[in-house]
């Protein structure tokens, strides 16, 4: 939303944050086909923005794009996940869901950055305000999890420990700013079949077994604002399938590091590869240098940890 557009009276306006996986190790999958990690989750401030408002009674949800999400092709149905947000907490709450809601993307779609999650993590804070619902933190965490292994991380943001399916946070010491470059792909990539890619890589041993142990040298470098350490440390098992899938990704990520990256990692499922920067002076000469190699459409810069929505609530 522009900053000179006036906000209708009883409108709430609503941002929340992407995420990268600075670490993300994966089991092997349970029973309801979820796979177990153990990831330190880091919200970065590209924010994605949900305008909401009272709809006419019996009116239920409706949903409109910028031109960034007509563009991405954002879904506007049931697939969407700000929509399937106000869903839930409207039966949770046992009211009409009779809500206008505007979604204005900044956060790549498809791209391991958790941008759909993001949406409902805003969707839900603006539909409770408008609807008039007390959610309690709790509640809102649970709704959350309901939605999307990703969507409590983006409604406290900063930096955090993920386990279970990524749905149980625990917050991490974090010192400093992390300053990023994003290096996105216009073709996203489907969790489930990296995921899935993941498996039979497994299963023929060409990557190695799971693993679940806490990545103790990468939350010592960020407990001690070493950004060096920070880069030295970023890990992530479904970079492998992501590569499976799209090997140009691996030039993407050299040419970084080639650059003067601390590190370089692709992002949750991918494909949009993350490279740690030095300084903020330095994100920009990282930036140039990734613009010219060609793999990605677009190359954004990011710097975290952000708070999310429900920070402090
Ligand atoms: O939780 P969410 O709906 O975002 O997950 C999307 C898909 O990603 C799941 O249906 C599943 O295929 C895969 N996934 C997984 N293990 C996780 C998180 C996601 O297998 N921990």
């Amino acid at each position: 939303m522009s900053v000179a557009e006036p906000l209708a009276p009883g409108a709430v306006v609503v941002r929340a944050p992407a995420k990268i996986n600075l670490a993300l190790r994966v089991g092997d999958p349970r029973p309801d086909g979820y796979h177990p990690v153990l990831t330190i989750y880091h919200a970065i401030s590209l924010r994605d923005e949900i305008r909401a408002e009272a709809g006419e009674p019996g009116g239920g949800i409706s949903l409109s794009l910028d031109r960034a999400g007509e563009r991405a092709g954002v879904p506007l149905g049931e697939d969407n996940l700000a929509v399937r947000a106000v869903h839930l907490l409207a039966e949770q709450f046992s009211c009409p869901p009779d809500v206008v809601l505007t979604l204005h993307k900044a956060i790549p779609v498809a791209a391991g950055l958790a941008g759909g999650s993001a949406d409902a993590a805003a969707a839900l804070i603006a539909a409770a305000a408008v609807l008039g619902c007390t959610v309690s933190g709790e509640q809102m965490r649970d709704l959350a999890a309901g939605i999307g292994s990703d969507v409590p991380f983006a409604l406290v943001g900063g930096t955090s420990l993920g386990t279970g399916r990524g749905e149980l946070l625990t917050p991490v010491l974090a010192r400093g700013t992390l300053h990023w470059v994003l290096g996105c792909s216009r073709m996203g990539l489907s969790t489930p079949t990296v995921y899935g890619t993941l498996d039979r890589l497994r299963a023929s041993a060409a990557v190695p077994p799971a693993d679940l142990s806490p990545p103790t040298e990468l939350l010592t470098a960020l407990a001690a604002g070493d950004p060096a350490g920070v880069g030295a440390h970023l890990t992530n098992d479904l970079q492998a399938p992501a590569l499976t899938l799209r090997p140009e990704l691996a030039t993407l990520l050299d040419a970084g590091l080639q650059a003067g990256a601390l590190g370089a990692v692709v992002s949750g499922s991918g494909p949009t590869c993350a490279f740690l920067a030095a300084s903020e002076a330095h994100s920009i000469d990282l930036a140039v240098a990734l613009s010219s190699v060609g793999v990605c459409e677009t190359v954004l810069r990011a710097h975290g940890p952000v708070s999310g929505p429900l920070h402090g609530i």
